[in-house]
């Protein structure tokens, strides 16, 4: 079912249970399916925003041509568990005279922050609005977007906004080139080659996981496969620690991380990965550690 307006939200949502919230700008694929999937598996009931949130847009970027197609975001959230999908205007989320923007400290200043300024604001602005409207027990949002990932725990932590934040790990193609509405910009072929920016990342990590903790040493083995791909015009390769801090060593650190932002084909696409690969599921820190004898 979708539904247009925060009251008739609301009306759908009585008596509903446990609600799960997974907020996105439709165009919908399996990346957004296995949040969707994970939020079933947690709560009664789940809800899906599509919006196009036009304040998280800078004025040269793509909000007029992002793709849309609501059947096919109807279809997929359906199949995924979704009860409903909350499809609101941006005159009912913006209407005339609205006035107010969340500014994020800390998490949103670096990296993306810096590369599309008031970015973050838009999407601290959006999802707050939107876990006001919806006012989920938990709302997922995807490791594919590690920065808005921090940015939305920093706000949610600063403002008290009584919700759990979960994140999902990165759906992949096979390639390796993370999924991405944005990816519908590129030709097969093109997807192809932009999987050299997940090469790039998974060469990272096999380098610290081999014992490498220098950062620069450790960028360097990402920049030699970029080199091999005429095509990607680096933004950033950094590698950061828990707080998004670029370091000159690194440390062992489940939360460490390689992010990488490039344009490829005039299109601007993002990804990251854990310096070091958690643990496989299931396995208990402290079992694995007794199985290896320690690391
Ligand atoms: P959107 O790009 O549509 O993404 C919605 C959610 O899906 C985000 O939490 C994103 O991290 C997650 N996601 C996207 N691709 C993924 C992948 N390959 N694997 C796992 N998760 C993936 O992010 C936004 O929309 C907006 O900024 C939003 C939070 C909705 C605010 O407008």
């Amino acid at each position: 079912m979708v539904v247009k307006t925060p009251q008739a939200l609301r009306e759908a949502l009585t008596d509903k249970g446990r609600v799960g919230f997974v907020p996105t700008m439709g165009y919908l694929h399996e990346g957004h399916g296995a949040l969707i999937r994970r939020a079933r598996s947690e709560c009664d009931t789940v809800v899906v925003s599509v919006f196009v949130n036009p304040k998280q847009f800078g004025v040269n970027e793509d909000l007029s041509r992002y793709p849309r197609d609501l059947q096919r975001d109807l279809t997929v959230a359906g199949a995924a568990g979704a009860a409903l999908l909350f499809h609101p205007d941006v005159d009912t989320m913006y209407p005339p005279g609205y006035a107010t923007t969340v500014a994020v400290g800390g998490a949103s200043e670096p990296l993306e922050g810096s590369a599309r300024p008031g970015h973050f604001a838009g999407v601290a602005t959006v999802v707050l609005k939107l876990l006001n409207i919806v006012r989920p027990e938990r709302a997922y949002f995807g490791e594919k977007d590690w920065q808005q990932l921090a940015v939305v725990r920093q706000m949610v932590r600063d403002l008290n906004v009584p919700v759990e934040i979960v994140g999902v790990p990165t759906v992949r193609e096979v390639s390796g080139l993370a999924l991405s509405s944005r990816n519908s910009y590129l030709t097969p072929e093109q997807r192809e080659r932009a999987a050299v920016l997940s090469r790039a990342l998974r060469a990272v990590q096999a380098a610290a996981e081999a014992g490498e903790r220098d950062a620069a040493r450790l960028r360097q083995a990402g920049l030699a496969v970029l080199q091999t791909e005429p095509e990607v015009q680096l933004d950033y390769l950094a590698i950061v620690d828990r707080d998004l801090r670029e370091r000159e060593r690194v440390e062992l650190d489940p939360l460490a991380r390689v992010l990488i932002a490039a344009r490829m084909f005039g299109v601007r696409l993002i990804d990251n990965l854990p310096l070091f690969e958690p643990l496989p599921s299931g396995l208990d820190e402290a079992e694995a550690l007794s199985g290896t004898g320690g690391l």
